[in-house]
Parts: structure tokens; sequence; C-alpha cells
């Protein structure tokens, strides 16, 4: 990407920014009439700022988060659930922003929700620091896997070895991952899907835009966890720019630690309704 690809991005993300926001505000609407309250915020906020959402939004409370690109967003949002929320809004040039936060509806984490978001953040968090040009499209995967496959050895929940967990002849984690921790972003959310294979999990260079997403997804019909995890999905997805040392987190406006989310929450409750009067 040049520097106005990158600038429209970074436009994208920051109207984004403001659609998460005002989802916070509405939060205690949804509680009552449910997800498409969120998803109806969140496009509001893409229509009047950008072209239009990017992609369908995912507004994923409870077990819907579990669920894989669970766009219907007709369930209902309970005090005490996770809502995943991943969405992003297309400026008027069509480049698109992909975020996802995963945060408690009535604004506190449960420990054991904490638990695994924190996880799913340490594995992020991990595969960000692994972004850098040289290095090959699927290190940062690599790198999140491995710390999730570590943490749920931890948790009790996968009960091999994590080297036998990982081995790429068993790959025992995937029943809780679900999904490839990167894909290329630009005007298609999924930018570049169609290249050769041998291009796309190539070396990164400078000004390459991938996601980094993560996430544990525990069913909650899943005898195999722990009865306080089932039902609980946790992804935390953002935007990061290749640069020529390192990488930049584009997306890195929005809270992603349990304190910085809980925080924002609250300081956004105590502020009031937003421009659009959306409260
Ligand atoms: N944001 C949806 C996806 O990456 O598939
Ligand atoms: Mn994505």
């Amino acid at each position: 990407k040049d520097a106005y690809e990158i600038a429209r991005l970074q436009e994208a993300i920051a109207h984004t920014v403001r659609g998460f926001e005002d989802v916070v505000r509405a939060l205690p609407t949804a509680v009552g009439r449910g997800e498409r309250v969120i998803e109806g915020v969140f496009n509001l906020r893409a229509r009047v700022e950008g072209n239009d959402v990017g992609y369908d939004t995912i507004a994923a409370s409870g077990s819907h988060a579990t669920i894989l690109h669970w766009i219907r967003n007709d369930g209902e949002v309970h005090n005490g659930d996770l809502l995943l929320l991943d969405a992003g809004v297309e400026c008027h040039e069509l480049y698109t922003a992909d975020v996802t936060r995963t945060m408690p509806v009535n604004g506190a984490f449960s420990p054991a929700q904490r638990r695994v978001y924190e996880l799913v953040l340490a594995a992020q968090q991990a595969g960000i620091d692994a972004v850098r040009p040289g290095v090959d499209f699927r290190t940062p995967h690599r790198v999140a896997m491995k710390v999730l496959t570590e943490g749920l050895h931890g948790l009790g929940i996968l009960r091999e070895e994590p080297e036998e967990a990982l081995r790429p002849d068993r790959q025992l984690y995937r029943r809780y991952t679900l999904h490839g921790t990167s894909h290329m972003l630009g005007i298609d959310v999924h930018d570049c899907a169609n290249a050769r294979n041998e291009k796309y999990h190539g070396e990164l260079l400078e000004g390459y835009v991938l996601t980094v997403e993560p996430g544990l997804y525990f069913q909650a019909n899943d005898l195999t966890v722990p009865e306080e995890y089932r039902g609980i999905g946790v992804r935390i997805e953002d935007d990061v720019l290749v640069t020529a040392d390192g990488s930049l987190n584009l997306s890195a406006a929005l809270p992603r630690s349990v304190d910085e989310i809980e925080a924002w929450m609250a300081g956004l409750w105590a502020s009031g309704p937003s421009d659009l009067n959306l409260r």
C-alpha cells in the first residue's frame, strides 16, 4: 500500500472507532432489543461517515460469538454476555477497516471471561510482535497458535503437551481456534484473496497491511471444555501495517486490555449521547 492507500485505511479505521463507541453507548438499549440494535447502530455510523460497511457486521452476543461469521444478528443480548463485534467502515474511496473487539455487555469481565480474553490477547500481541518485513505471511499465525495452545494446556482443556498438540499432523488446538490469524486488507476486506498462493503466503514486505485476529471459541455444548468456559467466544482483531523495521497497529486507538476496555466503556456511558444522539 502506498501513502495514499494507507491514509484511506486510517480514515476508514477512524470512522470504525467511532462506530464501536456508538455501539458501546447503545448497549443498554441492545439489552432487551437484541443484536439488531448493535448492527443498526454500527451501520448507521458507516453510512454517515463513510460509504458503507466494508462487509456484513458480525454482532455476536453470548454463544453466538462461537459461530464464525454470525451475521444474522437476530439474537438476544444479556447482561453477563460477552459481545463479539467484528465490523468495519468502508471509506468513500472504498478502502475498508476490519476490526474486532470482544467486550462485556455489562462493562465488567467475569473471572472466566477474563481468563479466556487475556489468553487471546497474549496470542494476538505475539502475532503483532512477529510482523516485520522479510518474515513469512504465516509467522504471526504460528506464534499466535503456540501461545493459544500453551494456554489451552494451562487451562486443562488440551491434555496433550503443547509440542504434541502443535505438531503439523495433529493441530489439536484447531477445535477451539477455528480460523487463520491473518489476511491482507485493502479495498477488499480479504484483499488479494485470489493472488497466487506462493505470492500471498510469501514474505511480508514494507507497505503490506494485514489483520492479526486470533480467537478462541468454546461451543456451548462442548463437553471437552470446563463448564465455566462453554459458550464463550473471543476474537481480537487489529489492522497492522508492515513498516521498514517492524509494524504499526493502525487500529490501536481502540482499547485492548481488560482494564482499558472496562474504563473505555465506563467513560462512554458517563459521557452521554454521541453526535448521532445514540445512547
Ligand atoms: N471480518 C471478517 C473476516 O475477516 O472474515
Ligand atoms: Mn478479518
